[in-house]
């Protein structure tokens, strides 16, 4: 087995062929770090013999990493992140149960994590059971929408801040699957809108779901930006759709890409997705200023 890296599309992801995840040399895992940081998707093919403790020790060696937020179903230990249609006994959650309805918030363009106050690195998400047909998930590259930017709205865009709010996102689907308890764990945060990468200078777009607005402009406005950069960052000739095969493990850099998962025939087939979450080196904005109320 030898590791091979080959691009996806002109502007985002690589597939990686030919590694163990659970035995992996310094100078392999060097490679596949410089691709992360470079292509900002890695499609990492035939991890058969994944588990959580296989994932999360793969994962450490790119971060620290961060515990699921408690109104998420959560799976075995709190550094992983299960999103899943089946129950304990093995049988199909029915589409309209909330533990889906609430998932399905992953069907809209985000970046994960984007609201807490040091937000995601990387995702790392394995395909445990996955569907014959849908259940894509897609990605969309930051970077290839901020280099089409014009000079004037790059200028325009670098300094804002953006307000992201996980009860305005989770809101947008049904008000009442949050809790007074969601609300005081996960008060609104600061964001910037343009983010570089520290190893490349690559800036990127950084907004998707969880952007509630922007600082200092009326909040529609605000939105209606947002809404114009979310198109173009997700722009056809800017997206990857990721076909699930058995053994995938697939990793991006929320600091660079959005992404959604994509519906597929609930009632029929189960799809069983086990998550690991790097977490950032620090908040997007340094400066420390509050929230304004
Ligand atoms: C995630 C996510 C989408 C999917 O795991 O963070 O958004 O396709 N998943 O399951
Ligand atoms: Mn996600």
């Amino acid at each position: 087995m030898a590791l091979s890296i080959t691009p996806l599309t002109p502007v985002l992801g690589v597939e990686v062929t030919g590694i163990d995840i659970g035995d992996l040399s310094e100078t392999d895992f060097t490679a596949i770090e410089t691709a992360f940081e470079d292509h900002s998707v890695l499609v990492i093919r035939g991890q058969h013999g994944i588990d959580d403790i296989k994932q999360a020790a793969f994962s450490r060696r790119f971060g620290e990493l961060e515990t699921t937020i408690s109104s998420n179903p959560g799976g075995e230990g709190t550094n992983i992140a299960v999103f899943s249609n089946l129950d304990a006994d093995g049988g199909l959650i029915p589409p309209k149960d909330k533990r889906m309805v609430f998932n399905s918030g992953n069907q809209m363009w985000h970046t994960d994590s984007s609201y807490k106050p040091v937000p995601a690195k990387a995702s790392m998400l394995s395909g445990r059971v996955v569907p014959p047909e849908g259940g894509e998930t897609e990605f969309a590259s930051g970077r290839a929408a901020w280099d089409a930017l014009t000079a004037a709205e790059q200028a325009e865009y670098e300094p804002l801040i953006a307000v992201h709010d996980f009860l305005y996102s989770r809101g947008l689907i049904d008000k009442s699957l949050l809790t007074d308890k969601d609300r005081r764990e996960l008060p609104a945060v600061r964001q910037k809108l343009v983010r570089t990468n520290p190893t490349n200078g690559r800036r990127a777009i950084y907004a998707g779901a969880h952007a509630s607005h922007i600082e200092g402009r009326p909040v529609e406005e605000g939105r209606a930006l947002l809404r114009r950069l979310t198109d173009l960052v997700t722009r056809a000739d800017h997206c990857y759709a990721h076909q699930w095969r058995d053994g995938d493990l697939v990793m991006w850099d929320n600091r660079a890409v959005l992404h959604r998962g994509k519906p597929w025939d609930e009632s029929k087939y189960p799809r069983v997705m086990h998550r690991t979450t790097v977490a950032g080196l620090g908040p997007s904005v340094e400066d420390g200023k509050p929230l304004a109320a």
